[in-house]
């Protein structure tokens, strides 16, 4: 199914230069690119973003790294994108991550795992909400499509 998902390059891998690499792996794989934006989060937009972890042990920390500096925002669009952009990331601790995934690639720790991503059309449709204004997100077609899709 033709879906859209949010995915932010996390702090550490702004300064860690990832963000090209990153999105090009995304690029590479089909998904077309609707909206992109760098930003900093303040705690008001982390707290919204991360509502579901308040009050576990590792929210303190999560806040405070995800608003340690600019991220890179994105919406991706393409078939089942949520699901697949996920398996890109691959497993929440790098450590589990399987080699060729971006955490398993590029991470160490779990709290410095580099990339976020949506987990559900859900969850996807509350991250954009937060992010970005319907305006920012583009509708245009590709050529390349013809090639990526039956
Ligand atoms: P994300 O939301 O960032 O895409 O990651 P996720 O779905 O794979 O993981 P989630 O359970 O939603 O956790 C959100 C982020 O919180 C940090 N975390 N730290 N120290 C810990 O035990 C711990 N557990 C989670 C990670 O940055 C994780 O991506
Ligand atoms: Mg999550």
């Amino acid at each position: 199914m033709l879906e859209r998902t949010y995915v932010m390059v996390k702090p550490d891998g702004v300064q860690r230069n990832l963000v090209g690499e990153i999105i090009t792996r995304f690029e590479r794989k089909g998904y077309r690119i609707a909206g992109l934006k760098m930003l900093r989060i303040t705690p008001e937009m982390a707290e919204k973003h991360y509502a579901e972890h308040v009050g576990k042990s590792f929210y303190p920390g999560l806040v405070e790294y995800i608003t340690s500096g600019p991220v890179v925002a994105m919406v991706l669009e393409g078939k089942d994108v949520v699901a697949g952009a996920r398996k890109m990331m691959g497993a929440t601790n790098p450590a589990e991550a399987g080699p060729g995934t971006i955490r398993g690639d590029f991470g160490l720790d779990i709290g410095r795992n580099v990339i976020h991503g949506a987990d559900s059309v859900a969850s996807a449709q509350r991250e954009m909400a937060i992010y970005f204004t319907e305006a920012e997100l583009l509708q245009y077609e590709k050529a390349v499509e013809a090639w990526l899709y039956e």
